[in-house]
């Protein structure tokens, strides 16, 4: 492997910034045998795929990385008043990135250090917890999920490990492979440091009522689990094969995600599993998408109020995306706290300009006098992650 590691490595430098470059060697490097090492205590074959090698070498050159050297020091603390905390904020590796070159009917951004960390500055974001929510690339493909999902998370843990002052992450679940996920989710719990769970809308194609899910939110309860929920296409499985369910012509990640997030929260509420778990924080993603227009639609007002309850006192919204110009007053016209809003850019998926853009909406918003917007953007965040998060 070594002169492919090499070549990958200089590649690598390209979309790092100029003073990023590293010399790394996978072959010998004892992050990566670690990394081998303990992924097939777990029953997980990483050296049986092809993106497992330049994976590694982009995770070991994390683990090297000697922010303070490599970074400017204005962006490797947060300025003084830079106390917000991006609840919704994504990382992309290079390699996810070659075997993901699109998502939600759009191209997936190149994210880079620098970049995220200037976009940080823009917004005062001082700490951003990152997610990759989505390891289904290869769809049916369990030991392909199993292995992508064990990568995310460890080249998540390496960034956050480099720069601590500025990242958290959530786990990628292994999902819809339960037994799997709940090796994986306590692996990167517990070993490696994250502070929660990333799941998305469905799992290919299922959505996170279903039952065959009810082991692994049993264990969610058990942790008391904070799980950050994200939008994914629908899909359809027609005789082994997964197709896009989507009518649109439009870019799934604009519209269609709305619904997503709608579906799989009355999922969870119909299927009852929502009300079960007490302990679980979910982290509804833009203010609930599409979620409150058809709640009174959809529970009978005889069962609403177990479910309203949850959604009031376990559930909490961040604002990604234009959310605040108009959708935020749908959220809380039922009787949603403010006290349970939090702060997401979405970032990179969500570009730098628009990104300022709805930052200025927020300001100019009707639904929240200025106390409550700082409490979304800081003090909210950081009852939540009392305990988890060193802020
Ligand atoms: C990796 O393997 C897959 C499936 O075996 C193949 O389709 C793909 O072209 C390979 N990618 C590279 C970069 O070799
Ligand atoms: C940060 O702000 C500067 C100045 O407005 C702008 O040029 C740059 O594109 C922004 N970068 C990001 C990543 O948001
Ligand atoms: C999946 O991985 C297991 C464990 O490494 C292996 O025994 C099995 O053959 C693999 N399945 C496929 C379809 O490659
Ligand atoms: C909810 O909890 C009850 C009581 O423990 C249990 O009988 C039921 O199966 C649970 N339902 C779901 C969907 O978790």
């Amino acid at each position: 492997m070594r002169s492919s590691v090499r070549l990958a490595i200089a590649a690598l430098v390209l979309t790092l910034s100029p003073h990023l470059v590293q010399s790394v060697d996978t072959d010998t490097d004892p992050v990566a045998e670690r990394i081998l090492r303990t992924a097939l205590a777990d029953g997980i074959d990483l050296a049986a795929f092809n993106f497992t090698a330049p994976a590694l070498e982009e995770i070991v050159a994390w683990a090297h990385f000697d922010a303070a050297k490599r970074v400017p020091a204005d962006l490797l603390h947060p300025a003084r008043g830079a106390t917000t905390v991006d609840v919704h904020a994504h990382h992309v590796p290079n390699w996810f990135r070659t075997i993901m070159p699109s998502d939600g009917g759009m191209p997936t951004p190149v994210w880079t250090l620098d970049l995220q960390l200037q976009h940080m500055a823009n917004q005062s974001i001082g700490r951003s917890i990152l997610s990759i929510p989505k390891p289904n690339i290869f769809l049916g493909d369990k030991n392909a999920t199993v292995a992508i999902a064990r990568l995310l998370n460890e080249n998540s843990a390496a960034l956050a490990r480099a720069v601590p002052q500025r990242f958290s992450f959530f786990a990628t679940s292994a999902l819809p492979y339960v037994d799997e996920s709940l090796t994986e989710v306590k692996y990167a719990m517990e070993t490696l440091g994250a502070v929660g769970v990333a799941l998305t809308s469905n799992h290919e194609g299922k959505y996170l009522g279903n039952p065959d899910f009810a082991p692994f939110f049993a264990r969610m309860e058990a942790i008391g689990a904070i799980v950050f929920v994200h939008p994914a296409n629908p899909l359809l499985e027609v005789a082994g094969t997964f197709l896009l369910a989507s009518p649109t012509v439009y870019p799934q990640g604009i519209f269609e995600f709305y619904f997503e997030t709608a579906r799989t929260f009355i999922d969870l509420a119909l299927s009852g599993t929502l009300q079960n778990l007490t302990s679980v924080n979910f982290i509804i993603p833009h203010v609930g998408g599409s979620l409150p227009s058809i709640i009174d639609r959809t529970i009978n007002p005889n069962a609403i109020a177990p479910i309203m309850q949850a959604f009031r006192e376990r559930c909490w919204w961040d604002s990604a995306g234009p959310t605040y110009t108009h959708q935020l007053g749908g959220l809380l016209a039922y009787n949603i706290s403010p006290s349970f809003l939090l702060f997401g850019s979405d970032y990179p998926w969500i570009p730098a300009q628009l990104v300022d853009a709805s930052f200025d909406t927020i300001a100019a918003s009707p639904f929240l006098d200025d106390a409550q917007k700082q409490a979304m953007k800081s003090e909210n965040v950081k009852r939540l992650f009392e305990g988890k998060i060193k802020f």
